[in-house]
């Protein structure tokens, strides 16, 4: 099973990606989360994207490309993966048709007034990475492992907004790009995490 989301930032792919591969069995591969950890180890990958990412652009496709191309060939990928943030762009959408065949690509969508709401809102886990709305939970460390929480350098109000002008520019037309390959599904994002995770799973169980 090889799924990709779509989505603006803030539209709940990193939630829901969490669940649907822990419920179906398979490996989630964030390229967000990937480039995260380069930078927090700081490695030469994770300096050179540094800068980009706190400016709210978006990474060289070669380097990305380069990144998905190895993790999709670990052993946790036998089963199945879903990517969540890649591709971004059409020449990473057309590199990803040489390195393997996609089942689906689920759109989540969700208007750009909410999106900033739920960004502005966001903490991050230092330890896991996982995600929290400070609407849903007011502690400041993770209820999983007990890090503390931070918020994300590219979660400032003026850099979501140009994350979300590269995301119309860039990303946007990958959803004609997938309704064209007949793979698109769209999913309305813009409810409660439960009744969206129930949409997607039962799209993923059509397969
Ligand atoms: P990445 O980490 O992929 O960021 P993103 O796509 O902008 O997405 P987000 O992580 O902001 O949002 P999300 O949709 O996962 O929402 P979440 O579930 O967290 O990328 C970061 C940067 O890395 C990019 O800007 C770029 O620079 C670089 N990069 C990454 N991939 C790249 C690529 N392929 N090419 C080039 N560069 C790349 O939810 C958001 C908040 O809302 C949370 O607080 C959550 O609790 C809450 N929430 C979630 N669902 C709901 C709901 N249904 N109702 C209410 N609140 C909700």
């Amino acid at each position: 099973m090889k799924l990709i989301f779509l989505g603006p930032p803030g539209a709940g792919k990193g939630t829901q990606a969490e669940k649907i591969c822990e419920y179906f069995g398979i490996a989630h591969i964030s390229t967000g989360d990937m480039l995260r950890r380069e930078m927090r180890e700081g490695t030469e990958l994770g300096n050179a994207a540094k800068a980009v990412i706190e400016a709210g652009g978006l990474v060289s496709d070669d380097i990305i490309i380069g990144m998905v191309k190895n993790r999709v060939n670990e052993p946790d990928c036998e089963n199945g993966f879903l990517l969540d943030g890649f591709p971004r762009t059409i020449a990473q959408a057309e590199a990803l048709e040489g390195i393997t065949a996609e089942d689906m690509a689920v759109n989540i969508d969700v208007p750009a007034e909410v999106l900033v709401d739920r960004i502005s809102g966001r903490r991050m886990c230092s330890g896991c990475g996982a995600g929290y709305h400070i609407s849903k939970y007011t502690k400041d460390t993770c209820e999983k492992c007990g890090a503390p929480l931070y918020i994300r350098d590219d979660d400032k109000p003026e850099t979501v907004l140009n994350r979300i002008s590269v995301y119309n520019d860039k990303t946007q037309p990958l959803i004609d790009f997938y309704d064209n390959k007949g793979l698109l599904k769209n999913v309305d994002g813009n409810r409660t995490p439960e009744e969206v995770l129930a949409d997607i799973k039962a799209l993923v169980e059509s397969i």
